[in-house]
């Protein structure tokens, strides 16, 4: 079945104005082979009544969902980046932690957006489990959205492949996950205090309802958008943090480029990104 550039262009256009994804001309046969599983899959006839029932009649927004998670990448792994969350652990938390001390508050909230199949918000837990020894005199609450319902259900479960652990310390392994027949599980305590919840960062209408964050993580997700959008998404990441809290792009997207908003500290190596 033949699937256009004229075809491709609408649908990058579509999917662009409801979530900021930009794609290249090249990626014309990528979309057309993931694009052939859902025909498959909802029964279409061509790529043409694909395209118009997720322009005008996918009411529930199901098969646009179904899209999007065949055409995102949804690449994570616990403990990604290491030395970024070296520098969340051992600078920006003991921080954050002296100053909820000075204004007598126990609560401490973290936004893993673009969570993917969760592993960076269990990731975040374990380090403040073992970075907090009265851990449990905290109230913490570890938000993890994400655009794509299949990854979410998975970081419910929280059952993952050996390639997800990987680079879990083996001493975290030992006490924060167990081998399950369907693979590594993470334990009841660490998905207590964590809510998995479906969000689309281009609903900046939505962001701007949300407050309170010390910390937001949003690493390899903006890469994927253009510039206009991914200023929006940050710019809306600054209104929902506290004064003094920090955020984290991926190594690849600096903050510097997207606004200026953001006060920049260097400390031992780390350049991090913080709200005055
Ligand atoms: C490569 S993963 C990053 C996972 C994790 N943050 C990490 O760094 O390991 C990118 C995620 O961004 C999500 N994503 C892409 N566009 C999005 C959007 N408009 N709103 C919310 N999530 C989006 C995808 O579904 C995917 O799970």
């Amino acid at each position: 079945m033949q699937f256009t550039i004229e075809q491709f262009w609408e649908l990058r256009e579509y999917i662009y104005k409801r979530t900021g994804l930009k794609f290249e001309d090249t990626k014309l046969f990528f979309f057309k082979r993931r694009i052939e599983n859902l025909l498959d899959k909802y029964e279409f006839q061509s790529f043409d009544d694909f395209i118009r029932y997720i322009r005008f009649y996918d009411a529930d927004g199901k098969v646009f969902k179904d899209l999007i998670g065949e055409i995102t990448t949804h690449e994570t792994y616990f403990f990604r980046e290491f030395e970024q969350l070296q520098a969340f652990a051992e600078i920006c938390l003991p921080e954050i932690i002296e100053e909820k001390k000075k204004i007598f508050t126990n609560s401490i909230n973290i936004w893993s957006a673009a969570c993917s199949t969760g592993e960076e918000a269990y990731t975040l837990n374990i380090i403040l489990r073992e970075m907090l020894d009265d851990y449990d005199n905290w109230n913490i609450k570890i938000l993890a959205t994400d655009i794509d319902e299949k990854c979410l259900e998975t970081a419910r479960d929280g059952i993952y492949s050996e390639r997800s652990v990987k680079f879990m310390p083996v001493e975290y392994q030992q006490k924060y996950i167990y081998r399950k027949s369907n693979g590594f599980a993470v334990i009841p305590q660490l998905k207590k205090n964590i809510s998995f919840e479906y969000l689309n960062l281009m609903d900046i209408k939505k962001i701007k309802e949300m407050s309170g964050f010390d910390f937001i993580f949003c690493r390899n997700a903006l890469i994927y958008f253009d510039d206009e959008s991914r200023r929006e998404v940050v710019m809306s990441f600054y209104q929902a943090m506290n004064s003094k809290g920090y955020i984290f792009l991926g190594h690849s997207e600096s903050i510097s480029r997207i606004t200026n908003l953001f006060k920049l500290k260097r400390k031992e190596g780390h350049i991090l990104y913080y709200k005055e």
